[in-house]
């Protein structure tokens, strides 16, 4: 099964950025982590700072092949109709996720203008948000590219 991960803006600073909040693994660690827990599913990883960036690779993503994306599309996620309406224009399912649970935080980042259009939303569990939503994605894939 292909899978792409996408980061948003602010996400290439993971490690760094408010490690209280986010805590102090890279992205790096996080895919090593996922490359080794499913290691049958080819994983692709995108990130970008740009709202249009992310917009053309889920609109690629609907041609290349891909059969599930994890999107966290940070604070884009708060904001973004241009990104609903990629989601909601393509056919491979999205699963939404966050680091921090975003409902515990301010009240700007309770709304997701994402989260309609999505498969589903995981968020609150640090980098396993991350693994949670591949493992749901491999789960719901067709019995034929289930791993064994
Ligand atoms: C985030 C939550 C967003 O509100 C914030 O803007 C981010 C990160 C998270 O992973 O918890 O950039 O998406």
């Amino acid at each position: 099964m292909k899978i792409l991960i996408m980061n948003g803006p602010n996400l290439n600073r993971l490690g760094r950025r408010e490690p209280s909040v986010y805590g102090t693994a890279t992205m790096d660690d996080c895919l090593d982590d996922l490359r080794r827990r499913f290691a049958d599913v080819e994983l692709a990883y995108f990130q970008s700072n740009s709202e249009g960036a992310l917009i053309d690779r889920l609109q690629a993503a609907a041609d290349d092949g891909t059969e599930g994306i994890v999107l966290n599309a940070g604070a884009y996620t708060h904001t973004s109709v241009a990104l609903h309406d990629a989601i909601r224009s393509i056919d491979v399912p999205v699963v939404e996720v966050h680091l921090s649970n975003i409902y515990a935080r301010e009240d700007f980042r309770h709304r997701s203008y994402l989260s309609p259009v999505c498969r589903g939303t995981i968020c609150g569990f640090g980098m396993r948000s991350y693994a949670l939503a591949v493992e749901a994605l491999t789960e719901e894939a067709p019995p034929a590219r289930r791993q064994q």
